[in-house]
């Protein structure tokens, strides 16, 4: 059996989730989803970022201690954020957790033990919206943040240096052994000119706050956040499962889902900090984009403004899943807007997919009784769900939700068209042409079950009904993802609309 460990960033707790985050996390789901399909065994991990210096400050600001501002937003709004958006990660770790602090500093030690840490005075820019030690290059010509466009603080402290220069060599070597490390290719490319242009020893810790993990060999000073945030990948699967160690298991096929905001973190200095301490590096990294949603207020229609997230209370969960993996080709920029998924809504979720399960099964309401009869023959749909179950898989592997979503619509809007081409109705009227109609409801029942089975890593709530509305079991297993497996079924109702009706004005105001 292969093995599948994914992971989300660990997302900053000092404000509340968004529909950016939604999107890393959905995107995530997907494709964890897709790999339990194919029967793998999938560790799926996800959770906050808590031990900032801005969580200190946003705590200061709310006049409470930074542990009890960290947990109530924690449980109150990032705990929940998976299941907000239909994902079911495995773990959901806090940096807070004990075990990842334990874990922090073995291997914090493992990198000093190994001679790649120094003690130095750091005197420079630092980003505290980014947790991130700035230099000129990363700044406006007026000096401030690119990303924040706040104005960097200036800091000299005396802090423990990790000497990522000496790393340089070995992390070009591993670019080039390894063209799949970062995906996609332009990523790709972005980190290795990164590497190749220089790299200089950052701060491993920071000096003056009680907020973090204490340095094992000098506890006044903390774990610099972004190494303890990034550490998080491996510590997890030293506790998630009590007693447990995961890490034989997982580490080595670990593949990380981050924004581009975070690339250098991630495929720059995290290799490097694994390799320092004795590890292995992560299978793959994938960077998307980012998602912009440009738009008018979104307004309930109590009038309360609502946040894009809150879009799955309207159209449901499965519906902004849907949206996120159809905005954009995944990996590039996406621009959403409430008009664009309201359309889709309507268009391909209530039109192409609602409509066909609607019709498909009142038609074997009304001419077979409410049965669904074994008719597999000579069909077209053979070769085309043969294809489907190969396209699928083959563009997930590459992270092209966009492109997968696509080859299952492709399915679809054919069901759509046989349907108008063999007309039941017109057959229904034909005694002699009984068999035929038989073959039609069958490749009907048939080719929705499939893509039932194909989408259920996108719509896990829409896939289940589609399978009971055709009376079929729950079991997702890829091999499904063929023609001819619909068992027989009897007392088969006229389903209920899958995405009913929105009226855009209660919807969007
Ligand atoms: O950077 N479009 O946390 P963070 C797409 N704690 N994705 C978006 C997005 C948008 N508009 N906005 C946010 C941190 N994201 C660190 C990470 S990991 C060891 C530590 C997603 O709360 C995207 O995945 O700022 C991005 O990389 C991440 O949220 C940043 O979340
Ligand atoms: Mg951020």
């Amino acid at each position: 059996m292969s093995r599948y460990y994914l992971t989300t960033p660990i997302y900053y707790v000092n404000s509340t989730p968004h529909i950016g985050h939604a999107y890393t996390t959905i995107a995530a789901d997907i494709l964890v989803r897709h790999q339990r399909q194919r029967g793998d065994e999938t560790f799926f991990l996800t959770g906050t970022d808590e031990n900032a210096s801005k969580n200190v400050r946003a705590a200061e600001e709310a006049g409470v201690d930074p542990k009890t501002f960290v947990d109530d937003l924690v449980e109150d709004h990032w705990r929940p954020l998976p299941a907000r958006v239909g994902a079911s990660p495995d773990f959901f770790i806090r940096t807070t957790d004990e075990g990842h602090h334990r874990f922090v500093q073995e291997f914090v030690q493992q990198i000093y033990d190994n001679g790649h840490i120094y003690e130095d005075i750091y005197a420079g820019l630092y980003c505290v919206s980014c947790e991130e030690f700035k230099t000129e290059d990363q700044l406006t010509p007026d000096g401030l943040c690119l990303e924040h466009g706040t104005k960097p603080e200036w800091i000299e402290e005396r802090n423990w240096f990790f000497r990522l220069s000496a790393f340089q060599e070995q992390l070009l070597r591993l670019y080039d052994e390894r063209p799949d490390f970062v995906l996609p290719d332009f990523r790709y490319n972005e980190a290795r000119s990164f590497i190749a242009g220089g790299l200089r020893d950052f701060s491993l810790s920071r000096a003056g706050q009680p907020w973090g993990v204490p340095v094992p060999w000098d506890p006044e000073q903390v774990v610099y956040v972004w190494v303890d945030a990034l550490v998080n990948y491996l510590s997890a699967l030293t506790y998630a499962r009590p007693g447990e160690d995961l890490r034989e298991e997982f580490w080595p096929v670990a593949h990380h889902l981050i924004g581009k905001d975070i690339l250098r973190f991630h495929c720059v200095f995290w290799p490097a900090l694994l390799l320092a301490a004795g590890y292995e590096v992560p299978r793959q990294i994938f960077v998307h984009g980012w998602l912009l949603f440009g738009d008018r207020k979104i307004s309930k229609s109590s009038g309360n403004v609502i946040e894009p997230l809150e879009l799955t209370e309207i159209y449901g969960i499965d519906a902004l899943r849907f949206y996120a993996a159809r905005v954009a080709r995944f990996g590039q920029d996406g621009n959403a807007s409430a008009d664009d998924l309201h359309e889709r809504y309507e268009r391909e979720l209530g039109n192409d997919l609602g409509n066909l399960v609607s019709r498909t099964t009142a038609m074997i309401v009304r001419y077979r009784e409410g049965r669904i009869e074994p008719a597999a023959w000579d069909s077209p749909f053979r070769a085309e769900l043969e294809q489907l179950a190969r396209l699928v898989p083959a563009r997930l592997d590459e992270y092209d939700l966009s492109g997968a979503l696509e080859a299952i619509w492709v399915v679809i809007r054919s069901l759509n068209r046989y349907v108008e081409e063999r007309a039941p109705w017109q057959l229904a009227k034909d005694a002699t042409k009984s068999e035929e109609l038989d073959r039609t409801l069958y490749d009907l029942a048939d080719g929705l079950r499939a893509v039932a089975i194909a989408l259920a890593a996108y719509l896990p709530e829409t896939a289940s009904r589609i399978l009971v509305a055709l009376g079929q079991s729950d079991d997702l297993a890829w091999e499904g993802v063929a023609y001819g497996r619909t068992a027989a079924a009897e007392g088969i109702a006229a389903a209920e609309p899958l995405f009913p009706r929105v009226e855009l004005e209660t919807a969007v105001a």
